[in-house]
């Protein structure tokens, strides 16, 4: 029996569109119960409508800067659906300028969301977790280990993502938790508002990102691809 077989269930935080959402669609489609989140209560609720029907699937506003809201919504996920065995830490945004430009509320806005955020995610859902022997996968991202001009508060924070990643998949694993992170180049989504066009069919797509998620989902339990780099295979030339 495959994971998705006996009835389990994902929280994936940023589901309202790009990676999270596409990832939401697989996983439904996969047999799993799936809450998908984001700050927008218009967008997380169209979101939810169109991904399914309501007790397969769940639409929370919550922003993860927020400890207090994640795990209210982690708990409301448990309680509906009975558990929990995969968190999708996704939720991410980025500001870009020259460090000489960026703002001090630029720089919370991105470590609160990408780094912090993803802590308050996994510390809120680790007791859930624990009794699943359940799988915590992080989208973190190539700029977590490549640096860019204008990528100061971004670059730190996946950078910072990988650190953290790689530290809680030690202090996790002794208690059956797998961890692993995704690090993606350009993926085709709305991300930093841009409006993907048929100029971005060489990038990565969202649903190729999903079926990693699933491909891990599907490794045997006692093997952890913990680091995957995933490029395009043919990017433009320059
Ligand atoms: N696109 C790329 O090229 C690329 C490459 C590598 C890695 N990534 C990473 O992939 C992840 C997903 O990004 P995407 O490309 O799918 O971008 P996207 O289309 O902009 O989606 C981002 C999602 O995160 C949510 N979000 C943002 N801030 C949040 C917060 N504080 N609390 C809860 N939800 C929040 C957004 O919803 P609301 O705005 O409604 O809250 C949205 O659902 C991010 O971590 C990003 O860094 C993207």
């Amino acid at each position: 029996m495959t994971q998705a077989q006996s009835g389990r269930s994902a929280f994936i935080t940023g589901g309202s569109r790009g990676i999270g959402y596409a990832t939401a669609e697989a996983l439904l489609r996969a047999g799993y119960q799936v809450t998908v989140t984001s700050r927008k209560e218009d967008e997380i609720r169209a979101a939810a409508a169109s991904l399914g029907e309501s007790g397969q699937v769940r639409g929370e506003v919550c922003d993860v800067r927020d400890f207090e809201a994640v795990q209210s919504a982690i708990d409301a996920h448990v309680l509906a659906f009975g558990g929990l065995e995969v968190l999708f830490v996704n939720a991410g945004l980025g500001h870009f300028a020259p460090v000489q430009d960026l703002t001090p509320e630029q720089w919370s806005e991105v470590i609160g969301t990408n780094l912090t955020g993803a802590f308050f995610t996994v510390k809120a859902a680790i007791p859930a977790l624990s009794r699943a022997h359940g799988y915590v996968i992080l989208l973190s991202s190539l700029a977590g280990k490549n640096p860019f001009a204008g990528g100061s508060a971004y670059n730190a924070s996946k950078f910072g993502m990988n650190g953290f990643s790689e530290a809680i998949m030690l202090d996790l694993r002794p208690l059956g938790i797998k961890v692993s992170q995704i690090m993606p180049g350009s993926v085709a989504t709305h991300f930093g508002g841009h409006t993907p066009t048929e100029q971005d069919a060489w990038k990565i797509q969202p649903e190729d990102l999903a079926q990693v998620v699933l491909d891990l989902l599907e490794m045997n339990p006692r093997t952890l691809p913990s680091r995957i780099e995933v490029r395009p295979a043919q990017p433009p030339r320059k």
